[in-house]
């Protein structure tokens, strides 16, 4: 029903209402089940886990964890939930969500809004509780008024770590005041320091959300942290704060991170970077204007093991999943790949 009736009225909705809705569609179940077999071409496994397949729903959709099992009926190998903030938060005043249609892109303000990681856990004991073996990647914030990040970074990763299949520290949203200057060598040294206490030996793998305009001194001490062990894996890239060449749409000039089809080169040439930096020995999860099995393809080639998605589900509706994953398999059994680990980085040279 999402699929065929709903989606083309819901473009026409104001976004945040057209988003909050489709969140209560999917989880009265209403956006249907899968049917098609996984090619399992496009299956992998990283951190002992089974990837059915690469793609994700990526942070920010499901802020509240209220959809992990329709989503995942849509098609997604994996869905991230969050950003969860420790404490509920309302995020910053209406509007904070611009389509810029004529871009295919988006602009956000939201300012982390969560109803907190109490709520979130509750929600995911439950989803856990039903057996469901789906994989969950669960992103974590801070509160606007907190004075201690890497306090607020560790809570999270205290309460929610028993329902994570990964931990994301995300410090590279561009809507909390100061959250990015916690992307600096310091600071991250101290809120992974704090995190990792407060997990357990075996608990699930620490990954880091970078933001796409990042220097590159701090690209490399990131690096670093990640081949030293202390960082399991890095997802590239949150949304921008720059306005690229060529926008056409009259938002914009809106505050907030732009996300889509023109975020794309620019997260793309990171996660090259950052895959360089790191020898292709990090797991990374390339994300960011992903709107098509090409542009899939090139960011597993670029040295992204796994991939994420979101506003290019706004613009193209939940047919969007299936049709990358089809394609996308095609393209490897095209260029004569047998494993989908085996394309990942192929177009980054790794010198010495
Ligand atoms: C409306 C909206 C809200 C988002 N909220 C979050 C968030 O809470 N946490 C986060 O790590 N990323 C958030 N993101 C960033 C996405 O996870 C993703 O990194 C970015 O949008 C680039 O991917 P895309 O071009 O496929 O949308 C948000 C993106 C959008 C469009």
């Amino acid at each position: 029903m999402l699929k065929r009736l709903a989606f083309p009225l819901l473009q026409k909705l104001d976004p945040e209402r057209a988003h909050r809705l489709t969140i209560q569609a999917l989880s009265l179940g209403l956006g249907g089940s899968r049917t098609e077999e996984e090619d399992p071409l496009l299956a992998t496994e990283l951190w002992g886990c089974r990837f059915s397949n690469p793609l994700c729903i990526a942070a920010g959709f499901d802020k509240n964890a209220q959809a992990i099992a329709p989503l995942l009926s849509l098609g997604f190998g994996f869905v991230e939930v969050g950003s969860i903030t420790p404490y509920p938060q309302p995020g910053n005043p209406r509007p904070r969500v611009f389509r810029l249609t004529e871009d295919e892109a988006v602009i956000n303000r939201y300012g982390f809004n969560s109803d907190g990681m109490e709520a979130a856990a509750r929600r995911l004991r439950r989803y856990r509780a039903r057996g469901a073996s789906g994989l969950v990647g669960i992103n974590l914030g801070k509160n606007k008024e907190s004075a201690d990040a890497a306090r607020d970074y560790a809570l999270g990763a205290q309460k929610l770590a028993p329902y994570a299949d990964y931990l994301v520290i995300n410090v590279s949203s561009p809507n909390t005041p100061g959250l990015r200057a916690l992307q600096g060598r310091q600071e991250l040294e101290r809120i992974v320091a704090l995190v990792r206490a407060a997990l357990p030996e075996d608990g699930p793998p620490l990954l880091l959300k970078i933001a796409p305009d990042q220097a590159e001194a701090d690209l490399e001490d990131i690096s670093a942290a990640a081949l030293e062990g202390r960082l399991d894996g890095l997802i590239i890239s949150n949304t921008t704060i720059q306005r690229p060449e060529g926008l056409r749409d009259a938002a914009r000039n809106e505050n907030g991170g732009l996300s889509g089809r023109p975020l794309r080169p620019l997260s793309t040439a990171v996660l090259k970077r950052v895959y360089r930096l790191t020898q292709g020995r990090v797991p990374l999860i390339g994300v960011g204007g992903i709107a098509c099995s090409a542009d899939a393809y090139e960011k597993l080639r670029a040295g992204a093991s796994l991939l994420q998605l979101y506003t290019a589900l706004v613009f193209q509706g939940p047919a969007l999943v299936t049709r990358i994953k089809t394609e996308l398999a095609d393209h490897l059994r095209r260029d004569g790949f047998t494993r989908l680990s085996d394309a990942v980085g192929i177009d980054v040279p790794i010198s010495g």
